[in-house]
């Protein structure tokens, strides 16, 4: 269990028998002592009794004497706990010996689907595909390490009415031709190309809406066409994630054509509870709380008029199978902000339909946006949007431009492989240290910076731990007694052993940001330390003990990284 935890659990009831009723005590981190908690001061001023008597009595009543050093009043009513070394070093001894570093798995694992990367076939991924595709694998890594039953649903754009206009497109081009540009990446100018001759060419426009017809009537040349277009496109996106260090793979793969015969049961069902209703020829739902700016309920519409189906009935149907078939219990859907209203409308309306009930639950997981230097929507210079790709190949340039600069013994293989890791892991942290809901700007100086809450600078703790394991030749012993006699010691030992709260924490709200400021936190404090305590030229009992908090630090720092997604070389 967690220090902040533990302390909570010793002082509730101190509080309780003061207030006759619960109250949460607050543990948090404190500049003066190890812990602090603040609840005397508004219990006191429920009670209408002076705040350090309060806390007075609350420090008397609490059972702390096994686990704190001292317990103070100070200020107008704080409690201070400094919590005894004896328990701190039997903590990080715990720790020392557990292969998961204080992290349980979880009571009750669950079937959690996590939708994420989602982009749409035959066209470029972009910036915002990068963010749900990095924050999507860093909660379904996250989870999994947590023993749930991890779902990836990678909810790739393969239907729909562009498909008419892209099918004519790869008839016009040729199959082969078509299929070397898609592989190519060169998916953009594909999709631009078919574009424009929709806008400019009105035969083209017939074909491409004859050719939507077939695709949905499922004629069997029309499908072969479209399962082309597909996969080259699901095989460009590989390459993609590959290169992206992510965990999704072929299998990952539900594009929405997967719900193509659930969407009439789906429908049907709605209809069957009286859900339906039509509204300017289309069948819509009106979920509750979903209103307009003039007040008026706002409708999900589920069929069009022309009797096709689109975005929302497909992720009504997609959600109904997750709960309804999957069994899953927690439905992630890690899509912009921009989308925030649809999803609201779509877990809505399958409340109402009975697909969505505790302990089922579903979590719109948003992001906002990436900024370029301006401050503006990132843009390429051309004016577009800019090309995943780009970004990541930028990335690990520079990375590995630098590890050359940094590192002139690298060989080459080395500094290719350690620029990928850096400049990749730049960007995921780049990406998870911020608050998602909040846009970032995108800094190449900055998030490759060597100090800094960056993915740099926690490599490089990282393999400065390890590097003083290889110089000297040894390894930690993992039952040597921790001494904790030095400030920078006991500093380093707390926030060893609040990794598993942090875990926990992120799990549920999926705000990786707290992780990243955590790991920063711990790299911080192990500099400190390493500033000030010797550790090979310590000797006997010291040594062993600094040489255990050296190595506990670099795996909670690899395991911690490796949620988020980001690997740690051994030598930067
Ligand atoms: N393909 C969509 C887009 O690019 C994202 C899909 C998100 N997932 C979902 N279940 N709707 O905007």
């Amino acid at each position: 269990m967690d220090l902040e935890r533990l302390l909570s659990d010793r002082l509730a009831p101190a509080f309780a028998a003061v207030a006759g009723v619960p109250v949460d005590p607050v543990v948090r981190r404190s500049q003066h002592a190890d812990f602090q908690s603040d609840a005397a001061l508004g219990l006191a001023r429920r009670l209408g009794r002076p705040p350090r008597a309060v806390a007075e009595e609350v420090r008397e009543r609490a059972e702390l004497a096994d686990l704190c050093a001292a317990v103070e009043v100070s200020g107008p009513g704080f409690l201070n706990l400094t919590v005894a070394d004896r328990t701190l070093g039997g903590m990080v001894s715990a720790l020392a010996v557990d292969p998961r570093l204080g992290v349980p798995v979880a009571a009750t694992p669950e079937t959690v689907v996590v939708d994420y990367s989602a982009p749409n076939v035959a066209k470029e991924m972009h910036v915002g595909h990068l963010r749900s595709t990095v924050i999507g694998d860093a909660a379904a890594r996250t989870l999994e390490w947590l023993g749930h039953r991890v779902s990836r649903a990678n909810h790739l754009g393969d239907w729909g009415t562009p498909f008419g206009m892209l099918i004519e497109h790869l008839v016009d081009l040729g199959e082969a031709e078509a299929a070397q540009e898609l592989s190519m990446g060169d998916l953009d100018t594909f999709y631009t190309a078919a574009r424009r001759k929709f806008d400019d060419d009105a035969a083209f426009r017939d074909r491409s809406r004859s050719r939507v017809v077939a695709l949905q009537g499922g004629d069997p040349a029309t499908l072969r066409l479209w399962r082309l277009l597909v996969a080259q496109s699901e095989s460009y996106f590989l390459t993609v994630y590959d290169l992206l260090d992510v965990t999704l793979s072929r299998a990952d793969f539900r594009g929405e054509s997967s719900y193509h015969d659930l969407l009439a049961p789906t429908v049907d069902e709605l209809d069957r509870l009286g859900l339906l209703r039509r509204s300017d020829g289309a069948e819509c739902v009106f979920p509750p709380g979903s209103v307009g700016r003039d007040g008026e309920p706002l409708p999900l519409i589920v069929r069009k008029s022309d009797g096709g189906y689109g975005y929302p009935a497909t992720d009504l149907a997609a959600l109904r199978h997750r709960t309804g078939t999957l069994g899953a219990t927690r439905l992630l859907y890690v899509v912009g902000l921009p989308q925030r209203r649809h999803f609201e409308m779509v877990f809505a309306a399958a409340a109402q339909a009975g697909w969505l009930t505790p302990p089922a639950r579903a979590e719109h997981v948003g992001f906002g946006s990436i900024l370029g230097a301006d401050g503006r929507m990132l843009r390429s210079r051309a004016g577009g949007s800019v090309k995943l790709v780009g970004l990541l190949t930028e990335a690990v340039e520079r990375a590995t431009a630098l590890a050359r600069e940094r590192n002139p013994e690298l060989g080459e293989a080395e500094a290719a492989e350690v620029g990928r890791a850096v400049g990749i892991g730049a960007i995921k942290f780049a990406d998870l240290s911020g608050d998602r809901h909040k846009d970032y700007v995108l800094d190449w100086e900055r998030m490759l910076a060597l100090d800094g809450n960056t993915a740099p600078y926690l490599q490089y703790a990282y393999s400065r731990i390890r590097s003083i394991f290889r110089r000297a030749g040894v390894a930690a012993r993992p039952d040597a007694g921790i001494s904790l006699a030095e400030p920078a010691e006991r500093a380093l030992a707390v926030e060893l052993v609040g990794f598993a709260a942090v875990v926990d924490a992120v799990a549920g709200s999926l705000e990786f940001h707290h992780l990243a400021a955590y790991l920063h936190r711990l790299a911080a404090a192990f500099s400190a330390f390493y500033e000030r305590c010797p550790v090979l030229r310590a000797e006997g009992a010291v040594r062993e003990s600094r040489l255990v908090l050296c190595d506990l630090t670099a795996r909670v720092l690899h395991q911690g990284l490796h949620l988020l997604g980001i690997r740690t070389p051994e030598r930067l």
